[in-house]
Parts: structure tokens; C-alpha cells; sequence
């Protein structure tokens, strides 16, 4: 422990004062997990319960949630060897934007229950990063003053066509280089986690009530809610809507089905995301790396094909490129980076996953994305 870690303990900061903790954690403090996985037993520590359990949790009995990390155990990698892999480049391109390595941060409302100004935090380690940074719903705001930053902006649609229509433009005015379309939230779900903490949706937009506080009046409180609609009655017509109003490409984002993902193309989406929204929607649902050899089948090349959904490890992101997807995002990573460690634990997430990918494609051969092929996977068990 060196005299500014001891100084904190003393104090009991580290424990107190998760946000002055955040503030400025040292270089050793950030450094100091190994993997993701020991980001997110920081953040745990962290975080009140209520929290972590809102970001953590998945849908009813969380069999997709498992689903999504146990399935990477079932696809093996069959690596080349006596390939020169001195140099590895994992850079990309999505839309026009140019990015070092395959890795975007996932749209995840709520951010407000890790730190007031959370989502900026995430913006500027994803410029920083140059990480592109789909933004959780409503909170594009967050990017006005960080310009640099490569954007999506992320929805659950308008119920109108002209709300789709004036939601596409601002949202090319205020510079975002593509919409997603979130397909698979059409009503909240039925969080066993937040229902029994009595979760308030309404926290996601407030934050948290200080301690000592009394809780504002319930808006949105987790366990009635049995049917609480988002926009229920979107269909196909909504690509059609975005595309008279704007040039911005429109991904959709939540597509398991490879009729959906054919229809997706057909319809005229840019892009698909092969997602379970990290097994929050519809419990029992495939995980997403066994849906995604279909979905890339079924798109045949037409459109950029993206997955996210239980990637912790650089070596299941190699997995997702070698079953067809260009990218992949992460979702609950660059939450635990942030409650661990501010800023800095998330762009120290964003950077480990890239660096166990880079060593993961050495080792297995393949010195850039395009080497990177179906025949290197193999689903076992
Ligand atoms: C706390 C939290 C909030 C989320 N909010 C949204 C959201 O507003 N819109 C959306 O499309 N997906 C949302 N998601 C789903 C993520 O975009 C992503 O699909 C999922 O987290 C990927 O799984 P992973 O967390 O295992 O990486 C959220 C996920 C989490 C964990």
C-alpha cells in the first residue's frame, strides 16, 4: 500500500466516500484489476445496493443473463500458427468513423445511479479512447461539450412518425453519426431484483435519495408495474420514418431472429445489433453468441452486423468477430469501470478489453480483422 492509499484507509475515504474515491483514484488503484470481472467486485463494494443490483441484474429468473456469458464456454477457437503476427491491427470502421479497435460502449440508461454527471464521464473516456459511444436514452445532452466524441444516439422510438422525424434531425443537428433503434424494450420489464429492492425507475433520471433524505414520490416504482408500456406499437415503418427525415443510418438494435434480421435489411436498417439487452428483456431468450452465426447468414454481408451481450474477455470478442460481427459492445464493463474508479476505470476497461483481444488474435494467428474467419470456431457441448 503506498502513503496515499494508506492516508485514504486511514480516513476510511475509499469505503465513506465512493465519489471523492472516484475522483482521484491513482494510477496504482486503477491499475490494480486484473480483468473485468475484478472491476466489477470494486464497483460492487461501491455502490449501494440499489444500484448495483439495477445495473447487474437481469430479467426474472436471469437464465439469459447466465445464458449469455456460459454460452461462450460452448465456442472453441481453433487458432493458425506460423503467421506473422508481430503487428496487430484491430482497427475498423463503422459509418464513416474510424476506430482502433471493435469495441463500442452499449447504451445503458441510469448511469445517474453511479455518479450525477455519469454519462459525460463516459463520453469523455470514450473521446479520450476514441471509443465510438452510443448514448443511453435521453442523455445525448451529455455530449454537447464534448465535441470530439464519436456518437450514436440511442431510442426506443416515437409513437408518431412526425416525433420520429423531428427526434432524426436533432438529433443530426446535435452531430450524432447514427441512430439506434432499440427493437426489444417495447414495455419495462419484470426485474425480480428491482421489484423486490423497490427499485424506482424514476432514480435512473434523479439519482439515488441521499441518505437521511426521505425518497421523492414514487413516478415509476418497479414492483406494480406489470405493463408499463415504452412504445409498443413501432413497427417497420419506423426505418421508413428516421430515412425521410435524415441521411443518419438507423441501427436496430435487439434483433435475435434471422427472419427479423432478413426483414431488418429488407427494410432498409444500415445495421443490426444481435442483442437480449444483457438479459433484461424477455427472460429465456438465446444468448446472443449462439444467435449470432444465423442472424450474420441470414444479413449475408449486406449490412455491418454487431453483437453485444456477456463479453468480458477479449477472447469472447474474437469469438463474435469469427461467428460474423464487425464490432461488438459492451454494456455493463465500462459501468463497473466507472464505479470503480470514475473516468479512468472506464477508459482502463475500454483499454483491457482491446489489449486481451490484440494478444487473443496474436495467439490465434490472426494479424487483422479480415483474417479472422468462421473456420476458427467451433461450437462444442
Ligand atoms: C444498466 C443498464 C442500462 C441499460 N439501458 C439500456 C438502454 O437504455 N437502451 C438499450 O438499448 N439498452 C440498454 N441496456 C442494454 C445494453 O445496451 C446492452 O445491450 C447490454 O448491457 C449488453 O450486455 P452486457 O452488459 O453483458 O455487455 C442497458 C444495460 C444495462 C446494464
Amino acid at each position: 500500500m503506498n502513503r496515499r492509499q494508506a492516508f485514504r484507509r486511514l480516513l476510511g475515504f475509499a469505503a465513506a466516500s465512493p465519489l471523492l474515491a472516484q475522483q482521484a483514484p491513482s494510477e496504482e488503484d486503477v491499475n490494480g484489476p486484473v480483468n473485468v470481472h475484478e472491476f466489477e467486485e470494486i464497483a460492487k463494494k461501491k455502490l449501494d445496493k440499489l444500484a448495483y443490483d439495477f445495473i447487474a441484474g437481469g430479467v426474472e429468473d436471469e437464465l439469459t443473463l447466465r445464458a449469455n456469458r456460459e454460452a461462450f464456454q460452448h465456442w472453441y477457437l481453433i487458432p493458425r500458427v506460423l503467421t506473422d503476427v508481430s503487428q496487430v491491427d484491430m482497427s475498423t470502421e463503422l459509418f464513416g468513423v474510424r476506430i482502433p479497435q471493435p469495441i463500442l460502449v452499449a447504451p445503458t440508461g441510469g448511469k445517474n445511479l453511479i455518479a450525477p454527471n455519469a454519462e459525460t464521464l463516459v463520453a469523455k473516456a470514450c473521446a479520450r479512447t476514441q471509443t465510438l459511444f452510443c448514448t443511453g436514452s435521453g442523455a445525448e445532452r451529455a455530449l454537447e461539450d464534448e465535441g470530439e466524441v464519436n456518437w450514436w444516439s440511442n431510442t426506443v422510438g416515437q409513437a408518431t412518425r412526425e416525433a420520429a422525424m423531428s427526434y432524426a434531425r436533432r438529433m443530426e443537428d446535435r452531430g450524432a453519426k447514427a441512430i439506434t433503434l432499440t427493437v426489444d424494450n417495447q414495455y419495462q420489464s419484470n426485474r425480480d431484483r428491482n421489484n423486490r429492492n423497490r427499485f424506482d425507475y424514476g432514480y435512473m433520471g434523479t439519482g439515488l435519495p441521499k441518505p437521511g433524505q426521505p425518497p421523492p414520490p414514487p413516478r415509476n416504482p418497479a414492483r406494480p408495474a406489470m405493463w408499463q408500456p415504452h412504445t409498443p406499437n413501432l413497427t417497420w415503418d419506423y426505418i421508413d420514418w428516421v430515412r425521410g427525415a435524415t441521411n443518419l443510418p438507423v441501427i436496430l438494435k435487439g434483433i435475435l431472429a434471422p427472419e427479423d434480421a432478413e426483414l431488418a435489411v429488407r427494410r432498409g436498417a444500415s445495421g443490426i445489433i444481435v442483442s437480449n439487452h444483457g438479459g433484461r428483456q424477455l427472460d429465456g431468450v438465446i444468448a446472443t453468441i449462439d444467435a449470432l452465426p444465423d442472424v450474420a447468414d441470414a444479413v449475408g454481408g449486406k449490412v455491418p452486423v454487431l453483437m453485444d451481450g456477456g463479453i468480458r474477455r477479449g477472447s469472447d470478442i474474437l469469438k463474435a468477430l469469427a461467428l460474423g460481427a464487425k464490432a461488438v459492445l459492451v454494456g455493463r464493463p465500462p459501468l463497473w469501470g466507472l464505479a470503480a474508479f470514475g473516468q479512468a476505470g472506464v477508459e482502463r476497461v475500454l483499454w483491457m478489453l482491446g489489449a486481451e483481444l490484440k494478444l487473443s488474435m496474436a495467439l490465434a494467428g490472426k494479424p487483422n480483422l479480415a483474417a479472422i474467419d468462421r473456420k476458427m470456431v467451433r461450437r462444442l457441448g
